[in-house]
């Protein structure tokens, strides 16, 4: 035999032998992991794992908001954006946007669409980036037209990107002189993810035309006007405890002027006056030049998006300050009140009878019942002793006319600099009821901060981790993707607040939705394009979080504590559910060996067979999901098979693991 092959041969036997080897001894040492089922810790509030709104990335409008005509109400600066003129060579027309005798103050232009008749004249829209059209779905179109001269009639028509007509509808006979509602209802024959609406002049005439609107008529709720289903459900399908809205940086705005303010997106749709979205020129690498909020999704809206999915509302408000990255505008401590009167009329429109002025505004649109608001935000992410003064007031007045009502102040932007370590014991010689902290950071500070809360003041205020997610790349990178890592290591972080629950008493992931087309900050929970949506691996470890949240904290211990190398890798919570007599043990192996485990429940006595187990993993820390791919990083739920007081259980490689057990005690 030839030497050298047979040489050869016993290397690649002793090297596959030292792998086996390897591997075993990385499997075949179980840990011990112990759930002391017997000695329940604190209670988790109802509230702890919930969802955080704000409309960045196409977020509302684009987004959440099912209209498909953008700036319905040339209301943009540049009156034309998102349209375009549909001029053949033989058409005589002409397009205005006009202010005199408009709909109302707070929608002060419209267009003017004049034709001599020689061929159809029109104007046709963009949508959001693409209009997402769904074959033999129906759509509703509205405008608000009113008759110049003429007797003109108007084709509505929906088209696909190369121009092909899909369906279409006449309109005729309008008022003259007197703007009017006028409705139509198309089919397209086809599906169509780029498609445009046109609404074209037919013969001689002129017409004025404002609020140009398209709706799909399934929306959720089946609400006339109302949100996008697919997108709801998926918020719904979360079981949050909370959802916090509309922001984020929107609350702040970059000047006071272009603040969010809540009184501005109540009412009729065509009153609500439109303001720039101020992520529409906060990154010069995403500039997003298109993007304003219609606030047709307002703050009656938000109230209602929480009753639907039975969460709890967390509204936040501007505090008088504008956002310190940009101008920082202060609003003074004497002229402040207008502020507070924001907060104090918000509380009553939530919950104030249909007889007070604000709750007779919330009865007005349709909900005599108060929305039962519990808790409000002061300020999103300020800082530095003028936010301290404004909180003081703000809380002053609040807990003196509403003292049920928990007040979350903020500690800035980031969980451990100079304006964070200011802040809190600021906040707490005020005996502030809960603190909000942000975290965007790469993975490894979530792996490594698992225990941040233990040693927090018991006796202090509460925490509300009001913004987190971990980057892959680096924070606001737009390289920054939704990676099984990015998941695995915000659910390491989880298991630290759930068990610090005395604590930590609500959390919320962020940013919640971004448009694919559209996006300025990644990484994102649910990814939308004008057809579909699908959610991340982090939209699933925040699911099983949430959907397994369980009720009462139990001590659990992990020896030895397993490592993929010199930081620890594997990471450990449980709870139980009362209601159901379950013991839930929610688990993270972020390395890529599998981890065996003799899990002991202590202080248990029996055990339905008829456990689960809820498997969130795949084979590469970088995979992530796609619109064409939606489901490859999800929950896998399978039998748990030998469940007992003691069992064997292998958690997989690089993988998030809920385990439910139906067990009775001593
Ligand atoms: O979630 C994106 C932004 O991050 C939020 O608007 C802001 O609060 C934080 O800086």
């Amino acid at each position: 035999m030839n030497l050298g092959l047979h040489m050869k041969r016993i290397t690649v036997c002793l090297l596959i032998f030292i792998a086996a080897a390897a591997h075993l001894a990385a499997t075949a040492a179980p840990i011990k992991l112990t759930v002391q089922a017997g000695t329940p810790g604190p209670q988790i509030s109802p509230t702890m794992w919930g969802i955080f709104f704000e409309d960045v990335n196409f977020g509302a409008d684009g987004g959440l908001y099912a209209e498909l005509v953008k700036n319905r109400s040339f209301e943009f600066p540049d009156p034309l954006m998102g349209w375009i003129k549909l001029s053949p060579s033989l058409a005589k027309g002409e397009l205005s946007v006009l202010a005199e005798s408009p709909l109302n103050g707070n929608n002060p232009h419209y267009l003017r669409m004049k034709s001599e008749g020689t061929a159809d004249f029109g104007i046709s829209n963009e949508g959001f980036r693409g209009m997402g059209l769904h074959a033999d779905e129906t759509y509703d179109f509205s405008a608000q037209i009113r008759l110049v001269s003429g007797a003109p009639r108007l084709a509505i028509q929906l088209v696909g990107e190369d121009g092909t007509v899909l369906a279409e509808a006449k309109l005729e006979d309008f008022s003259p002189g007197a703007w009017k509602k006028c409705n139509a209802t198309l089919k397209p024959n086809a599906q169509e993810s780029k498609g445009r609406l046109n609404v074209i002049l037919q013969n001689k005439g002129e017409v004025d035309l404002d609020m140009i609107s398209l709706f799909p008529r399934h929306t959720w709720k089946e609400r006339p006007g109302g949100l996008r289903a697919d997108m709801v459900q998926l918020l719904a399908d979360l079981k949050p405890g909370f959802m916090r809205f509309p922001g984020g940086c929107i609350v702040e705005g970059s000047e006071l002027d272009r603040r969010y303010q809540w009184k501005n997106t109540i009412g009729p749709i065509e009153e609500r006056k439109l303001l720039v979205d101020r992520w529409n020129y906060e990154f010069i690498h995403r500039p997003t030049p298109d993007y304003y909020q219609s606030f047709g999704l307002g703050f009656f809206e938000f109230f209602q998006l929480c009753e639907d999915i039975g969460c709890e509302p967390l509204p936040i408000l501007n505090c008088g300050m504008a956002c310190q990255f940009n101008s920082g505008e202060l609003c003074p401590l004497d002229q402040l009140e207008r502020y507070i009167q924001d907060a104090l009329d918000l509380v009553e429109f939530a919950n104030g009878p249909p007889d007070s002025p604000w709750g007779g505004r919330r009865a007005a649109m349709g909900h005599q019942e108060p929305f039962h608001l519990k808790m409000m935000g002061v300020g999103n992410e300020q800082w530095g002793p003028q936010y301290i003064e404004r909180y003081a007031r703000f809380a002053k007045a609040l807990k003196g006319k509403y003292p049920e009502i928990m007040l979350v102040s903020d500690s800035g932007p980031s969980p451990d600099d100079d304006r964070f370590k200011f802040l809190w014991p600021k906040l707490r010689e005020l005996h502030a009821d809960i603190v909000d902290e942000h975290c965007y950071a790469n993975p490894s500070w979530f792996f490594e901060n698992t225990h941040r809360y233990d040693a927090y003041d018991r006796a202090g205020p509460k925490v509300f981790m009001g913004e987190y997610a971990a980057q892959s790349v680096a924070v606001v990178s737009p390289k920054n993707r939704n990676t099984l890592e990015c998941a695995l290591a915000e659910a390491a972080y989880m298991t630290g607040l759930e068990r610090n629950a005395d604590v930590v008493r609500m959390a919320s992931y962020a940013p919640l939705f971004a448009n694919a087309g559209a996006w300025q900050w990644t990484p994102d929970m649910i990814w939308v394009n004008s057809l579909q949506c699908f959610g991340t691996p982090s939209y699933y470890a925040q699911l099983l979080f949430s959907r397994n949240r369980g009720s009462t904290v139990l001590p659990v211990s992990c020896e030895p504590p397993p490592t993929g190398g010199a930081a620890p890798s594997f990471f450990v919570s449980a709870a139980r559910d009362e209601a159901a007599g379950e013991i839930i043990i929610k688990a993270v192996n972020a390395s890529q060996e599998p981890v065996e485990a003799a899990v002991e429940l202590e202080g248990v006595t029996s055990v339905s067979p008829a456990a689960q187990a809820i498997v969130l993993a795949s084979a590469r820390l970088s995979d992530q999901n796609s619109f064409e791919e939606p489901a490859k990083v999800s929950p896998k739920t399978s039998p748990l098979e030998g469940a007992g007081p003691h069992l064997d259980y292998q958690f997989q490689p690089y993988s998030l693991v809920v385990l439910r057990i139906h067990a009775t005690g001593k």
